[in-house]
Order: C-alpha cells, then structure tokens, then sequence
C-alpha cells in the first residue's frame, strides 16, 4: 500500500476513536421513570430545602439523571417532554449541571452531560454561602437559537420564564418523589453565571435549583 494512503488511513482511525477517549461528556444512567411515589404524594412532599439541609453526601448520577429527565427529557417519542413548550419547540431553556468537577450541559436527545469545563464554579456563581454546598447545582438559561423560532419571537423572553417554572417544578416534585432536597435560587450573579457556563450569545441564565441530601 503507498505510503500516503496508509497515512491518511492511519489518521482516519485516529480521529474516529481520539474524540471519544479524549471527551470528558457523562453518559448518564437512564432516568428512573415508573413507579415511585404518586404525583399527589410528591405534591404534598414538596418544598424547598433549608440552605443547612445541604450535606456533602453525593447525589447518584441516576437520581441526577431522573431530576434532568423531569426537567426537560423525552416522554414521547422523538419530540413529546415532560414540560409543555410554545409552538410545539425543543425545549427552549438549557439545563446546566454544576458538580465538583465541572460544568454540563443536559443533552435531552442523547441522556449525556456535555462537558462544558472542568472548572469548579459552585463558588463564584451566589452569595448565599449554602450555595456551594449543594451536591449539583442546576442551572436554567435561555436558548436565543431556539426561541428565535417563536411564531412571536418578541415573546421569547416571557416563555423562557414560564418553561423555567415549569421545569423547576418537575424538578420539585421529582426531588421529593426520590427525597432529594432542592431549592430555587434566584438570587445568582448573572455575569459569573453566563462566563462559567459559556453562555452563547444572547442567552440568559434564568434560575438555579440545588439539589442535595
Ligand atoms: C422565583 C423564586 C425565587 C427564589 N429565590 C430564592 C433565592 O434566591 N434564595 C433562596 O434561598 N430561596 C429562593 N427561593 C425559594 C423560596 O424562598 C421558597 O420557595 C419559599 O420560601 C417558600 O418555601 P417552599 O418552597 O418550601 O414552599 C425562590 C423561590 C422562587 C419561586
């Protein structure tokens, strides 16, 4: 075989198996999706954890998982959620995961985090010193791209707001079901926010909701 042609060969294999070894993306566990506690039981657990609730002790990647799902995962098919969006749109609000070891973005299609940075941020991001305590931090922004798609995009950013609300609350009660505790934080720097979790352009960080044990 000439010499070029292996090269090209060798390099084409490479690049099939490097960007795997070298992504630090977590797939997660399928989401716990039956049985559990009836939606009326969840609703009469639900409130908000108080900030010294927060223990260190560490949340499961498939109760992660159920909470991200609640959030914003597929309930039907390729394009049904579990929070209802406007126009019939993708969920037009991205869920971030804010852990010890870095920063996620929630991919609903492929169940993964997709790894943002390594960066400790739990820190920087609000000044109620319970904050950092959480075991993740969940953060809500805005999508420009998507809610550009609105037949009304001039309603973009009072839908973005009632989607969050619709997602912290199936975060709530899914949290009580698996008796977690959460609790949505509004009060965040929005500025240190939209730099550690590499905002795009135009997209706004709308709440946090930590979750712990
Ligand atoms: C829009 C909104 C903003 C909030 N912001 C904060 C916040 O910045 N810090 C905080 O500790 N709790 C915050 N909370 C939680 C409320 O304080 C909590 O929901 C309220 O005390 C009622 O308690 P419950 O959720 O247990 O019923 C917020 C809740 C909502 C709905």
């Amino acid at each position: 075989m000439p010499k070029a042609l292996l090269t090209s060969l060798a390099a084409s294999i490479l690049a099939l198996f490097l960007p795997s070894a070298l992504s630090a993306d977590i797939d997660l566990p399928a989401p716990r999706t039956e049985g559990g506690t009836g939606v009326f039981d969840a609703l009469k657990k639900r409130s908000s954890a108080a900030g010294g609730d927060f223990s260190p002790a560490e949340v499961s990647l498939e109760e992660l998982s159920t909470l991200l799902w609640a959030a914003s995962g597929l309930n039907r098919g390729e394009s049904g959620w579990t929070v209802p969006m406007a126009d019939g749109l993708a969920p037009y609000v991205d869920v971030y995961a804010i852990g010890n070891g870095g920063v996620y973005r929630y991919d609903w299609k492929g169940n993964k985090l997709v790894e943002i940075s390594q960066e400790n941020i739990k820190d920087k991001i609000a000044h109620q010193g319970f904050v950092r305590r959480a075991a993740w931090i969940l953060a809500f922004a805005s999508n420009p791209e998507l809610l550009a798609k609105l037949r009304r995009p001039e309603t973009g950013p009072e839908f973005a707001q009632v989607l969050t609300g619709a997602m912290t609350q199936d975060v709530y009660l899914a949290a009580a079901a698996l008796n977690l505790g959460t609790r949505y934080i509004h009060s965040f720097y929005a500025e240190e926010l939209q730099s550690g979790l590499k905002l795009p352009e135009g997209s706004v960080p709308i709440a946090l909701m930590l979750v712990g044990k």
